[in-house]
Formats: structure tokens, sequence, C-alpha cells
């Protein structure tokens, strides 16, 4: 949500700016910006869209020097246009500020600069916290530390709200100034030349050193050196961590998106998911990252699974696999409104949230309010080194390997096959034997070459999903295990092709979803052969009888719902536990395929962000 990159070395900015603003556009892509100091003093570019436009800018009038800041915008405050692009800059124009986040007192604190003179062209929020830093600024004496890196440390102390954020001001041209609370900044480490970016992909080219800031950390950078300290503490640490992944890694290569290379990608990211963390021998999991004891695990009676969007899926997934695997009650919650619901929590409840960018702000929300009552928080994240990542208790890395698609993929099924490694550790350590516990092992060490199959039909998905796009609306079945993929298989077709589409469990079709069958409206009924498979097929005859098309996906072989579908996806045989898995990938084929017939921009959907960084 919003993208920072930050520059100061030898080079020339601008290429390197548009460049990491280019890799971080999935974070927001309603407009962007730079600001670059030169000898000159500070020169600035804006522009409404996409990278594109403000590249094309920049070809036409590039700026020069070896410092400067930029930014890719989702927009909180203010609709997307030229004036409310960031950077902004404050009331002598010699300063120019990118920010991330909310600032929630910027109206006060706006009257109170008003009232002082200040007048403002923007809509924004972050044009009122440039004026804060350029107003501390002006007023505080010269002295032998950064008066910049002192205005702003003045200014975050009247903030309320969130920020991660790149300041500069002409009149310390070789200082760049950095600040995050709640929304994220990485600082990159190279060789005479320092980095500032909301995520690691935008300067991975350049270096595989970086620093996680922290809440309240403030950094000053020059050319050769940095220092960080912070608005809480007396002194601030940090630790210096090498990129796990490189830059080849978050290239589209042949593909057409981003989201079709991470559908593909998927065997090796379940086998990345899996990898050193089976153990045969004693036929359960091993996930040492969770930091609990085997007295520790064995005492957990409940669990509490909290995420966002596609992560709240996988957990309701895990729900099923928890209890029916290791017989722990299981309760799901939204992020967003477990922060604030207050519900009561036994006192050995295990909390684990669940985050791909590890960044999500609802799902940080629940986390801090969850440790704050004092239980144990577990992460399930893929950014290594993310906020959540480093303020869980322990967790499980999915090591899916970068994410760029919007339209979460990769990282929904490797959230859902971690949920099966933690089913099959809490089984064993209750009632599961060694014997059952050696079979789920078999069969979640079946899924890459089972997904690599169902890859193999993409050709008749996208035949489809070509007969079906100009639907206006699609209903999604599936029951127990199934019902979150067909509320994740929904979400992924609205979010990527904008056509209506909703989840249900199969069986509440006649509680009044059936009003909604016709010819027109066709319905995604996921009945492979698991325990449900005769109810699933009265109700499939019920959408049937009422003329709704079906798309099934069922079990390879399985020749009664041939017979009543118009259309079949073949799974592979599998155990109740591994299908959710593979019944995924067929639905986000289908969401893809369709999104292209339509001539959708699959990875970059209107409105959405990648990475959800204020509430
Ligand atoms: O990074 P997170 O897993 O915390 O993100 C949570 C949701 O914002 C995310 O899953 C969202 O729903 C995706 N766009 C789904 O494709």
């Amino acid at each position: 949500m919003c993208g920072i990159v930050a520059y100061l070395g030898e080079k020339e900015a601008q290429p390197l700016l548009l460049e990491g603003l280019r890799r971080l556009e999935y974070r927001g892509y309603d407009s962007s910006g730079m600001a670059v100091l030169n000898g000159t003093g500070l020169h600035l570019l804006k522009k409404v869209g996409r990278i594109q436009a403000l590249s094309a800018l920049a070809e036409q009038t590039p700026l020069h020097g070896n410092l400067g800041i930029s930014h890719t915008r989702w927009a909180t405050h203010g609709e997307p246009s030229d004036r409310n692009a960031h950077p902004h800059v404050d009331a002598t124009g010699k300063l120019a500020l990118v920010h991330n986040g909310v600032i929630e007192n910027y109206n006060s604190l706006k009257k109170r600069l008003i009232s002082e003179g200040h007048t403002f062209t923007s809509d924004t929020d972050t044009e009122v916290l440039a004026h804060l830093v350029g107003d501390h600024f002006v007023k505080l004496p010269a002295g032998t530390t950064s008066r910049l890196e002192r205005a702003v440390i003045a200014a975050l102390r009247e903030v309320q709200g969130t920020y991660g954020i790149a300041v500069v001001h002409q009149d310390e041209p070789g200082i760049l100034v950095g600040a995050r609370r709640g929304s994220p900044l990485v600082l990159g480490i190279g060789t005479g030349e320092h980095f500032l970016a909301s995520d690691v992909s935008a300067i991975v080219a350049y270096t595989q050193k970086v620093v996680y800031l922290n809440d309240y950390d403030v950094v000053t950078i020059d050319r050769n050196a940095f220092r960080v300290s912070s608005l809480t503490k007396r002194s601030a640490g940090f630790e210096i961590s090498d990129i796990d992944f490189q830059q080849a890694d978050a290239e589209k290569g042949d593909f057409p998106h981003y989201m079709l290379k991470e559908i593909f990608e998927q065997p090796q990211a379940i086998q990345n998911a899996i990898r050193g963390r089976l153990s045969h021998e004693e036929a359960t999991a091993v996930l040492g990252g969770l930091n609990l004891s085997p007295q520790e695990l064995r005492d957990v009676d409940r669990i509490l699974i909290t995420g966002c969007g596609t992560a709240l899926h996988a957990g309701m997934v895990g729900e099923h696999l928890i209890e029916s695997i290791a017989q722990i009650p299981v309760e799901v919650d939204f992020a967003s409104e477990f922060r604030y619901r207050n519900c009561p929590l036994d006192r050995r409840t295990l909390v684990f949230v669940v985050s791909q960018s590890g960044e999500t702000a609802d799902t940080l929300g629940a986390l801090r309010e969850a440790r704050r009552k004092g239980f144990r928080v577990l992460g399930i994240c893929n950014n290594v080194g993310s906020t959540i990542a480093r303020e869980s208790d322990g967790g499980v890395y999915m090591h899916a390997g970068p994410e760029i698609g919007v339209a979460a993929t990769k990282s929904f099924t490797s959230q859902v096959t971690i949920f099966a490694l933690l089913a099959l550790l809490f089984g064993r350590m209750r009632h599961l034997s060694a014997s059952q516990g050696r079979q789920i092992i078999e069969d979640i060490e079946k899924l890459p070459a089972q997904i690599e199959k169902i890859l193999g039909q993409t050709e008749r998905i996208k035949t489809i999903a070509a007969k079906y796009c100009q639907a206006h609306s699609m209903l999604f079945f599936g029951r127990l295990l199934q019902y979150g993929i067909a509320l994740e298989g929904a979400l992924k077709l609205k979010e990527i092709t904008y056509i209506n589409a909703s989840g249900y469990p199969a069986a509440e079709l006649k509680h009044g979803i059936i009003a909604l069958i016709d010819k027109n409206t066709p319905s995604i009924f996921i009945c492979p052969q698991d325990s449900v498979h005769e109810k699933n097929m009265s109700t499939l005859q019920e959408i049937k009888a009422r003329k709704g098309p079906v798309i099934a996906l069922a079990t390879e072989g399985d020749t009664t719902v041939e017979s009543i579908a118009d259309d079949v996806i073949w799974l592979p045989k599998a155990s109740d536990y591994t299908l959710p898995v593979l019944s995924s990938i067929p639905l986000q084929l289908l969401s893809y395929y369709t999104a292209t017939a339509l001539n959708r921009d699959v990875d970059k959907p209107r409105n959405l962000a990648k990475s959800v960084t204020v509430e």
C-alpha cells in the first residue's frame, strides 16, 4: 500500500528510483512521483496514473542528481491526481517528503499550521507532515547533528497514526532521513551508496544487505554511513540481514503476468514449504520455529487463527485440518474484527496470524492485541524480516519466494500446506497413531507432482473460462474443507475479473441461494470424491434442475459428475486433507483466464494493492 524508494550515492538517482518504483508498483499504482536534489536545488516530477506515465515525463525532463526520493501511491486522503501525488514539499519548497501510511491527527495539525500562515495545495495528510517537518527545520538552530534529522524527530513526536517516510532538504544536500511506525521501511546498504525502500524487491538488484527498521526508528543516512535512532528509546539497535532471494526470483520471465508465473511456481512453493519439515521416522512434522516445547504443544487446548482476505481463507481450511486431524477446537476470525472485538480467549489458546506480506495493518493490529493480552502468537508469513514475522513469538515461514501478483496464489497453497503440517504435529502430540501420521506425510509429499498434473489441464481451463467469461455473476460451492476454497475461488474471481462472485457451503443452496440459479449464472462446484461426495451430488442435481450451468471440479474418473455437470476439471485422487491445495489450482487458472479473456489488468486490478498497510 504505497511504495517508497530513495537513493543516496554516486550514481544518477532517477533511473534507480524509476526501476525501484516499477518493482513496487504492486503496492499502489494510481499516481507516482520523485524529487531529486542537485547543486541547483530540489526538483520534482509527479504524474497521475501508472509508473509508465512518470517514466515518460522523466524522459522528456530528466532530473539529475545523486540523492532522490520517490513514491507510488494508493490513495487514502484525496483522489488520485498530479497534485495529490507524492513527494510533497514544505512551505519553503526546500524540503520534500514521501509517505506510506495515514496521519490520523492531520486535521488538527493542518489547522494549527494554517493559523501560522501555511497554505496547502493538496488534499493529503502527507503534505501536512511535510509542512510540519519543514516548520521544525526552520525553527531549529544549527547544531552538530543533522538539522533535518532533528526536525523529523520533533515532527513525528507530534504525529498520531502510521508512517514510513523518506525526507530530503535542499540545505542538507548529503543527507537522507527515513522513519517508520506501522508501515514498513528497509535500509539497503551498498558500497558508497544507501537505499530506503518499502520492500526489498525494489533494491535487491543493487544490494543483498539490509536493515529491517523497527517501529519508531529514525535512520539518518549519508553516502558512507548511517545512524539509527529511536523516537521512544535512548538508543536503537539494528541488525544487518541478507535478503533471502535473488532479483531473478522477482522477474516475470517468459510469463505474460506474475500471477500466471506464481500459479506455475506452486509445485516448487509446496516443496519449499515442506522441505526438512516431515519426519518419516517420527511420523510427524518438525517445525522448530514455533519455539514451543513438547509440553507447551501438548498444553494447547484451543487455537485462534486470524488474517485477512486470502490468508483468512487459508485459516478456514486450517480450522478443518486441525480440528479433524488433531481434535483441537479452532476459531477463525477476521483480523480486522478480532483486534476490536475483545473476544474472550481461554488461557491455553494459541494464536496464529497468517500473512503473506507480514505487513498487513489489520493482521498486525490483531497480533499486537493478542500479545498485549499475554497470548502466545505465532506467525505464518512469507516475507522474511517482515513486521509480523519479527513481532511474533515464533512461527513458520512459507519460503514461497516473492509473490508480486496482487492476487495471492502460491502463498495461499503454501499456507494451507503449512496448516496440514501443523495439524499433523498437533495430532501426533495427541491421539494420532504413527501409521496415520505416516499416511498424512505420504499424502502431503504427493502434492507437488499432483499440482503439476493439474497444471497440465491449463488449455482445458482456458477454454472453459472463454465459454463463461461474459457472465455477470458466478457462484462457488464446496463443503467442509472445500468451503474455504469456494470462498477463495470467489475472491480470486472478483479481484481480477470484477465479476460478482460468492462462495457458499454447498448445502446452503436450498436455504436461499437457490433463488439466484438461472441459465446465465454459472456455478463452480468443488465436488471431489471425499466424505460428502454423495451429499454434493444431490445439490448438483438441484442446480441442474433449475438450468444453472455447472463447472465441476471432480476426481478423475467420476462418471456421475461428468454426466451431470456442463464442464469438468479433473482433480487427481487424493486424501480429503490435501485436496484443498489441489482444488485451489484450477480456480486460480479459471480466474486468470477469465480476466485475460476480458482484457483485465491481471497483476494490477483496479483499486487494489498487494500489501494493505493501512486500516
Ligand atoms: O499479505 P497478507 O497475506 O496479509 O494479505 C492479506 C490480504 O490483503 C490478501 O490476501 C488479499 O486478500 C489478496 N489480494 C488476495 O488475493
